[in-house]
Formats: structure tokens, sequence, C-alpha cells
């Protein structure tokens, strides 16, 4: 709507009606762009958005979550839409609880944010089947992303579904709702090529059918490097600032940057440096980008059998800016905020000038944004990996440490280096909480349960589903209803074989695409044996017990996540393809090809019994001694709600692997394996160079995830049911519920550290110079009760372990602790009146602080 069509209805319109006019219009948003940024009603913006799915969360954490990142400095939260999780089966739809997606757009729309809608369809995003429906793959003549008319039709069907939902909500920003881009396809441009002919019709298709719905909000396929017009095609990777789209019209959007990587069950777990975030973020604006997304800035839960894979962890975590929990991690969170305030200053700056590139030395450069007015904004960058430097830049001198950009929204005051991290690091722990006697007797186990039990059959429970001679697909045949498929046979042993007196057993050995198994003869377990993240195929190979005349096979297939990406991903299988037994007089029995009995899913599952209304559905066993190191056993027991409002996550590390529920909701898979022998962890991280997911490692050894994240909401105020399917034998009375919980503060502040506060900035004292300042602060409704250590000198280590250094203020705890005893938080500034500056005077010092919070 033109400007002038509006002042004649003005002129026309009565006042009532013209109240109406306007409150529907000036809401309205017209969203367009350009090379340099998008363009909002004719003003430029730039934006920093942040990845949060909301089937990743709960509802109950939605405002929260939402909140604490507009307080890091985002404008926007973007997220995919879960198709698999709305269409359950063909046109049956979903969208309670945590697949509200109405609901959660409102409150980013309440919060006063931004949106942008990847609808997909498909996702990846480590989501189980890359987040299409399972049962599409079974529709004849569906191939999943290609020029497939089913997969097509359903494709559309689905994303008009999603479109018209948001539109009858007047959620898009052209209807004055949050919704300011929206996105089809993902990342396939790099395989679009493996499909072929159908790989580009197919693409094209995509964006004719998007560009079709009329949105009113620009679209943008990720990774697609021929994305036709007007559709913008944006950047996915650890680093984007050499990224340019494929238009000169389109502006340089950067859709998925990694703050950090997911894990899988059995690997080690990723982190990425704070500084490098922070490094490719700046990078990313100094060279004209002008939309940056976090992916993932909370990442979550994986809940129930949501998790891609296969072996994705069901932490989701990501080493996120907001952790799985939903507590902000530090420094992370608190680094990339001040960031966020540095990029903001320049925001005018940036998209109204064309940058002027200035070397500074051989790998170090400016980019200055400035214009005739005197308006300038300059991003210092020093891509060196290993030295630091100190470059001149009009006629002023600044020190760049290795691999960071200085942030300078006057050209001269430098506000934010990307390698300072003054933010203060928290320190979290997981307490142990009982579970709450229910029972005080001698009824109980170490956590003081009472528990019930019920012992699944081993092999086929009720009637088989079918007989075969030879093996089916495990994925074919359970069409992911449930993890399990049993496949059982018998074997008829003579009494003269040798093994059965020489004492030597006969050796199993089954081989598998995947992706865990255990094996059981005659009702005995004799082995598991799983794949791993890279290589989900695997054998087993272990002795096991045969008797003379009849022998029951029974071998359970578990699938841990389907595969969530890579080209044709939905024809990858999984489950039995060879089993032989070695050791007979004959030599190696070969039973592959043996009549099979096929029996889908476990007997508990089909009966419910892990949710409420289907408890009673099997006659549980009483026990005072619940058993222990036994396969395929459901637990129950009554739990008492955690007291207090921290998270929670269920400790699991007794337990071998399964699944667990809390009245019903899925609390997801469980499986505490430990990392490789062979896997090594760096013992420093050093942020210098390009990352990549290994580089920075912790838990080498460890379980991959002992701690599984509960909601509070979950919880009823009593008489909570939490329910555990163990799959090849743990210790129940081992298990416990564990708060998270802030115990702690540190910070790290150098002499060296940019001395002008973005917020006084804006209050127009631009350049004011104050002293480098610890900001600490502990969670609401604690103080800081004590301070474990402080040096002003130069102490060095890392929070939990500092140590003092050969130059120390021995006055620095009484500093500190007169500042900051008792309080929630405090500031203390590296000035003459708190430390004694001429400390070893040429010295660049610093301070360094623990505080315990209670
Ligand atoms: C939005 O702005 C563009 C560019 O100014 C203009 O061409 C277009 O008509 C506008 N759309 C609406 C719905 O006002
Ligand atoms: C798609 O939706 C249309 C119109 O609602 C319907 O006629 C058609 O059967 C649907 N197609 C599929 C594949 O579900
Ligand atoms: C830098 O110094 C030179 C010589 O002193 C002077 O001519 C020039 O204007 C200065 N430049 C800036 C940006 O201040
Ligand atoms: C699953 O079944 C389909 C036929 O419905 C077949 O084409 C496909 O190869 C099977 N997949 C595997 C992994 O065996
Ligand atoms: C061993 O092989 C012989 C010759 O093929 C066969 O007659 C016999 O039945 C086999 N014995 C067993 C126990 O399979
Ligand atoms: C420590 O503080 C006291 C008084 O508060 C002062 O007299 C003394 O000089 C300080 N020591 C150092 C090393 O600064």
């Amino acid at each position: 709507m033109a400007e002038k069509n509006i002042s004649t209805s003005i002129s026309m319109a009565p006042l009532f009606l013209l109240f109406f006019y306007f409150s529907a219009l000036s809401l309205a948003v017209n969203i367009t762009y350009d090379s340099r940024s998008l363009i909002f009603d004719g003003q430029r913006k730039l934006i920093i958005s942040s990845s949060i799915h909301y089937p990743r969360s709960v509802p109950g954490m939605w405002p929260e979550l939402v909140k604490t990142a507009k307080e890091g400095g985002a404008d926007a939260i973007e997220t995919y839409v879960f198709w698999n999780g709305h269409e359950l089966s063909p046109g049956n739809y979903y969208f309670d609880k945590r697949y509200n997606l109405v609901k959660f757009v409102k409150i980013v729309q309440r919060a006063g944010m931004y949106l942008i809608l990847r609808i997909g369809p498909f996702v990846a995003a480590e989501w189980n089947f890359g987040g299409v429906p399972v049962w599409l793959h079974y529709v004849p003549g569906t191939v999943f992303r290609t020029d497939s008319e089913p997969f097509k039709n359903h494709m559309q069907n689905f994303t008009t579904f999603i479109v018209n939902m948001m539109k009858r909500e007047k959620l898009f920003a052209s209807q004055g709702g949050p919704i300011i881009l929206a996105q089809v396809e993902n990342e396939y441009g790099d395989i679009e090529r493996v499909y072929g002919d159908g790989g580009k019709p197919y693409a094209m298709w995509a964006a004719r059918m998007a560009l079709s719905q009329d949105i009113g909000v620009p679209w943008i396929m990720c990774q697609q490097y021929d994305a036709p017009d007007p559709v913008i095609n944006t950047c996915n990777s650890f680093y984007c600032d050499q990224f340019k789209p494929n238009s000169v019209n389109k502006p340089k959007m950067w859709t998925e940057n990694w703050p950090g990587w997911f894990k899988t069950f059995g690997a080690r777990s990723p982190h990425r440096p704070p500084e490098d975030v922070a490094y490719a973020v700046a990078r990313f604006f100094q060279k004209g980008g002008s939309v940056q997304n976090y992916y993932m800035y909370h990442g979550g839960t994986n809940f129930g059998r949501t998790s891609g894979g296969p072996f994705i962890t069901t932490s989701y975590d990501y080493d996120a800016p907001i952790d799985e929990y939903g507590l902000a991690r530090l420094p992370k969170w608190g680094h990339l905020k001040e960031l966020h305030k540095a990029i903001k200053l320049c925001e005018h700056a940036l998209l109204h000038n064309e940058p002027t590139l200035l070397p500074l030395g051989p790998l170090q450069e400016a980019d200055v944004y400035a214009d005739p007015s005197g308006e300038c904004a300059a991003f210092l960058a020093n891509m060196d990996e290993e030295h630091d430097k100190i470059v001149v830049f009009r006629n002023a001198s600044y020190y760049l440490p290795a691999w960071s950009v200085s942030i300078l929204p006057d050209c001269k005051n430098e506000v934010f280096n990307t390698a300072k991290v003054g933010s203060q690091t928290s320190v979290v722990e997981m307490i142990p909480e009982d579970l709450q006697p229910m029972v005080t007797s001698a009824d109980k186990g170490s956590n003081n349960l009472h528990w019930d039990i019920f012992v699944e059959k081993t092999g086929i429970w009720g009637a088989a589903d079918f007989v075969k001679n030879g093996f089916v697909d495990h994925i074919n045949t359970t069409k992911d209803t449930t993890d399990y498929l049993w496949y059982t046979t018998s074997l008829h042993v003579d009494e003269n074989e040798e093994f059965l007196r020489n004492g030597k057993q006969p050796i199993l050995l089954v081989a598998s695409k995947g992706h865990a198994l255990l094996a059981f003869v005659n009702q005995e377990l004799q082995a598991s044996a799983s794949g791993n993240g890279a290589n989900s195929t695997f054998k087993l190979e272990s002795p096991v017990s045969l008797k003379a005349g009849n022998n029951e096979i029974a071998l359970l297939s578990m699938t841990v996540g389907l595969q969530n990406a890579g080209p044709f991903y939905e024809w990858v299988g999984a489950g039995l393809t060879n089993v032989m037994i070695e050791g007979f007089n004959n030599g190696t029995i070969d039973l592959s090809s043996n009549s099979w009995i096929y029996k889908i899913g476990l007997e508990g599952e089909h009966l419910n019994i892990y949710n409420p209304n289907g408890l009673n559905n099997v006659k549980w066993v009483s026990t005072s001694d619940p058993p222990k190191n036994q396969p395929l056993t459901w637990y129950k027991a009554i739990v008492d709600t955690p007291p207090g409002d921290d998270p929670i996550g269920l400790d699991m590390l007794s337990m071998g692997k399964g699944q667990a529920w809390l009245n019903g909701e899925p609390i997801g898979r469980y499986w505490p394996r430990a990392s490789s022998v062979y896997d090594e962890c760096p013992s420093e991280c050093n942020y210098r160079g390009k990352f990549f997911p290994d580089k920075c490692d912790t838990g080498c050894g460890e379980p991959t995830q002992r701690w599984y994240h509960v909601p509070r909401s979950w919880f009823r105020p009593s008489g909570n049911i939490l329910v555990i399917l163990e799959e090849k034998g743990g210790n129940p009375t081992e298990i416990k519920f564990s708060r998270r919980r802030v115990t702690g503060v540190c910070a790290v502040i150098s002499e060296d550290f940019p001395t002008v506060d973005p917020e006084s900035w804006h209050k127009g004292t631009n350049g004011s110079k104050g002293k480098p300042t610890v900001h600490l602060k502990c969670p609401s409704n604690t103080v800081i009760s004590s301070v474990k250590f402080a040096s002003f000198g130069s102490p060095s280590g890392k929070c939990g372990s500092y140590s003092k250094g050969d130059c120390h203020d021995p006055n620095s705890t009484s500093v500190i602790e007169k500042i900051c005893l008792n309080k929630n938080g405090c500031e203390v500034a590296l000035s003459e009146e708190n430390f004694n500056k001429d400390l070893c005077s040429s010295l660049t010092k610093k301070l360094a602080v623990e505080a315990v919070c209670s």
C-alpha cells in the first residue's frame, strides 16, 4: 500500500473506521530486501537471531527461553517446523503440548521479537527421519526430496497447511505478525546433483511452490546455490564471512552458525569456545553480513524417540548459549551478549555505507564503514592463528590477540574484542536429590524407593507377527512404531557335539545393519553389541551356551533414532543380515536362511504400561529388592517432586540402556555409554584457528550422557509415576534426580580489556572511558557467600583451579569481600582505589575471582 493511498483514505474515512484501519495497518510491516539487508517499511535492519526448537522443550519453558534470548541481544527466534511431530498419519494433525506451534510463535510475538519460520518440511536437525513422517516412505512411489509426485504432493499439502495456520492467526509480518522470513527445503544444494535428473527440477519446484503460498515476506533456502529469484540462498557453516549469495540483489544471510555441536551416544562432548563463536560472528558482520542466526541458541532435549540418528543423544544441549535445562551458559551467553551490543552500536554505519578495506598487516585488516558526515564504524581483524599483533589504525594503536576482531563503533574506541572474555563463568553442578521415600521400612533400595517390576518375556510374546525364511529389514517391518524387533529361531544341537563335553563354547556371529542388539539363547542374555555414530553397522561375536536338543535363539534388534540426512537417507535400513554359529563338529552353521519368527515391539509397550492409563494392563510384581542386571525389565515407582525450582535431571548412571517416562511423558532414551578408550581429549582448548567439532572435546572415557532432563511442568505435586524400561540390565536402586544449580561464579578481567561500556555509549557519552570491570552475579535468591579465590596480578588457571602468580596484590580477597559479600551481584573495577596498580609495574595485570553462591 503506497503512502499516497493512505492519505486519501484518511481524508475520506469516518473516524471509527480510521481507528480500525490504522490498528490493523500500522502493525503490518512490508519486508523487502536488497544486496545489503532486509528492509522493514523502508528501514534497514541488522538481525541477530537465535534458534529455539519448540518440541525440544516444553510450553512451560518457552517464555523464559525467549526472554533469555532477548536479554542476550537477539532480535529474532528461529525454529524449524517438525512435520513428523504434526502429521501423525496422512491428514491427521497434532498441535498440542510441545507441538503447539501457534502458541510458541505468539510467545515470541509477545516478547516483541521477530520469528524466522523454517517450514522445511525436510529439516535434518538431528531429528528422527529428518522430520519427514515415516509413513510417507511407505506411500507407493515415494522418493524423498526429488521430483517424485507423492512426495511433492504431501510436502505441498503440509507446507500449505502450516502457512494457512499462520495466516489464520495473522502471524506473518505482512499481517502484523512476527514472522519476517520463511524457509523451504534445507541444505539441498550440497546434494542436489546426487539426485540426478530429479534434483534441480525438485529444488526449483520447491521454490515455486513456496512463492505461490503468497505469504508477503521473503522466502529463503539454506545452502541452495541455485535458489531462483526472489528466494534468497543463505549460508550454514561455522564461518560465513566469505559467503556470497547467488545474486547481487540478495543480502548476505547466515542461517546456521553452530556455536557448538551435537553429541552421539558413545562419543565425546564437543565444545566451541566463545572466543571463536564471537570471532566468526564479528567477521561475518565485518564482511557485509546482515542476518545471523545461532543454530542452536537453546538446543534442548530430544524427548521420547524424537532424536535422529542413529545414536544422537537425548540431550541436544549443543553447547549452546542457553543450556539444555534453560540456564544461560556462561561465559558464552554473556560474551555474545556483549558482542551483540557492540554490533548494534555499528548498525547504522554498517547498513548505510560501503566498506573500505584497509590492510593493517599480512594477516590483519580493517573494514571501515564511514560517511562524510563523520559517521564511522570499524572492525579490526587479526586473522593470524598464532600471533597477537599491535596494529595502527588512524594513528592509534590497538592490541589484537591472535584470531580476534575488535569493534570500534566510532572508528576510535574499542568497545569489544572477540578474544577478551570479560563475562563471568558460572559453576554449574548436578546436585543429587533423594527420590523421597514413599515407604520407609526394609522395603527399600539405597534410593529408598519402592519398585514394582514387570519382566518381558524373551523372544515371542503373544502371537508371532509373521514367519519368514531369512531376514527382513528392521525399519521396513516396525515402520518405526517401536525401537524393537525380535528375530527368533530354533537350533537343534546333537548330543554328540564335542562342545557339550570339552567346555569350549560355540561362538555366535551376528552381522547387523544397525543399530544395537541383544542376543538371548534359551531366555538367557548372552551378549550385546551396537554400532556407533560413525558406522551404524556392527558385528557381534560372543561365546554362547547351547544345550543338547532344541535351543531358542532370540535376537532383539533395536534402532536408536533413524537417519536424518544425506542423499536417499530414507532407504538406509537396519537389522540382521547374517547369523552363524562357529564350533560345531561340522564347523560353522549358518542360520541366516533359517525359518525366523518375527515379533514387533515389546509387550509392555504394546500394552502402553508407561502411560498412567495403561499402567494396570500388566500385573506388576512388588518387590523390596528390585532385581539388578536383569534384562528387559520394566521398573515403576512413585516419586515425589524435588523441592525448589531448579531444573531436574534424572541420573541414570547405574542403568544399562533403555527408555524412561514420568507420568506418561517421554523423558527419552537413556544410555550412559562411555566414549571409547581410544578417544583423546585436548588438555587445553585453543580457541585460535578454524574450529571443527572434535577440536575441544571433553568427557573422554566418560558416559556421553548421564543426566536426562525432566521438565518441572511434568511433575504433579505428589504421586508422580516414574517408569523405566531397562533393556540389558542395570541397578535401579541408584537412580536419582539431580537439581541443576549454579553454585558459584568466576571471572577474569585484564587491564587491557575494553573500557567503554556499550550501555553508557547509548546515553551519548561516546568514548568516555572507565576502568575494566568485573561483573559478578549469582542466581536470584542467592548471594555471594564467600570468596574462594581472588588475585590481582598474574593469576593463572581455570575457574575452579585458579592459582596465584609471581605478581599478587595481597589485598585482593579483602577488596572483593568488602564489595561483594552477601550481595546477589557486584561490580569491581580495576581501579587505583581497589588495587595496587603500581604492582609489578611493567606487567599488564589481571584480576581472577571465584566466589560461592548460596
Ligand atoms: C512493499 O515495498 C515494495 C518496495 O517498496 C513495494 O514494491 C511493494 O508494493 C510493497 N508491498 C506492499 C504490500 O505494500
Ligand atoms: C492435498 O490436499 C488436497 C486438497 O486438500 C487433497 O485433495 C489431496 O488429496 C491432498 N493430497 C495428499 C497427497 O494428501
Ligand atoms: C594521522 O597523523 C597524520 C600525521 O600526524 C595526520 O596527518 C593525519 O591526519 C592523522 N590521521 C588521522 C585519522 O587522525
Ligand atoms: C524396504 O522395503 C522396500 C519395499 O517396500 C524395499 O524397496 C527396500 O529395499 C527395503 N529396504 C531395505 C533397507 O531393505
Ligand atoms: C555333519 O555333516 C554330515 C555330512 O554333511 C551330516 O551327515 C551330518 O548330519 C552333519 N552333522 C550335524 C550335527 O549337522
Ligand atoms: C592493603 O590495604 C591496606 C589498607 O586497606 C593498605 O594500607 C595497604 O597498603 C594495602 N596493601 C597493598 C599491597 O596494596
